[in-house]
């Protein structure tokens, strides 16, 4: 059985306590409590940076706090960092945001540079116990594995964490200089950056067809970016972007948004794309 909880978010906690982005994590952490106390819990996982969900930081202590909880209650703390991890937040590792040491890690997506390639890193008590479970038809293929190395190699020799740092403070500083009314909030490390886009910035409420249309219109002007959690762009380049590269995207995202805030892409033409 998997039981899930809120994911703390600091833009939108719930109700409306002024001490928010606290009551938050406050909140969170106790679903997460009462499930580690009602019974014979496996493991906690969690992103560090909730990515498809909308791109959510969760406030300092987020994860330090599951891991006091896993701790207390001799629990495994899991880290999946598919999406997040492996340098794009401006480190190595997303977990190391918040000064946490999970049990086990899940790495996937950048690990195999394109090729199919997953792991779970933890220590050998814990891995050598389910002896068969690794047993997959692709498993351990020698090809995948080595562009795994290499990819990892890389990072490290060319500080592509400390790259994504410095561009993703570009990016975020460019994105918050257009000022534009419709940009409710930018967020993110690194170069895991979400824009959640609204109605109105007072009211923060989520404008899902303003996010669908700025991605149709920015791919129409040369940049590709998704959208998460309904109506947050993803902004998620590669690691080795230029500074010129990155100034070019944010002058595109401003003028898809507004364009598209203005009613420049027909519903209908987007919602053929439309659906994550
Ligand atoms: C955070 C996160 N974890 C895990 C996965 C799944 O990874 P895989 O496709 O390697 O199973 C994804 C895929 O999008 C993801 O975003």
């Amino acid at each position: 059985m998997t039981t899930f909880v809120d994911y703390p978010n600091p833009y939108r906690p719930p109700g409306s306590d002024p001490s928010g982005p606290v009551a938050a994590l406050t909140a969170s952490l106790a679903q997460v409590e009462a499930a580690l106390a009602a019974g014979d819990v496996a493991c906690v996982m969690a992103e560090p940076i909730l990515a498809d969900g909308g791109m959510v930081v969760p406030p300092p202590g987020f994860l330090r706090g599951l891991e006091q909880l896993c701790h207390r209650y001799d629990t495994l703390l899991v880290c999946d960092e598919v999406k997040v991890g492996l340098g794009r937040p401006g480190m190595l590792h997303a977990y190391q945001l918040d000064g946490a040491t999970p049990d086990l890690i899940c790495f996937g997506k950048v690990l195999g540079g394109g090729l199919p390639l997953s792991a779970a890193v933890g220590p050998a008590q814990i891995l050598d116990g389910p002896s068969a479970a690794a047993l997959l038809t692709t498993a351990g293929n020698p090809i995948c594995s080595a562009v795994g190395r290499a990819v990892l190699r890389v990072l490290q020799e060319e500080e592509l964490p400390e790259r994504a740092r410095r561009a993703g403070e570009r990016l975020r500083a460019g994105l918050a200089h257009l000022g534009n009314e419709r940009i409710g909030d930018i967020r993110g490390h690194g170069l895991a950056i979400g824009v959640d886009l609204v109605v109105d910035r007072d009211s923060k409420e989520p404008d899902g067809q303003l996010a669908a249309a700025t991605v149709y219109r920015a791919f129409e002007l040369g940049v590709v970016v998704y959208y998460v959690g309904g109506n947050v762009l993803e902004v998620t380049p590669p690691l080795i972007i230029s500074d010129e590269e990155v100034d070019r995207a944010v002058d595109i995202l401003g003028r898809a948004i507004d364009d598209a805030a203005a009613g420049k892409v027909p519903a209908d033409v987007v919602a053929a794309y439309a659906g994550w």
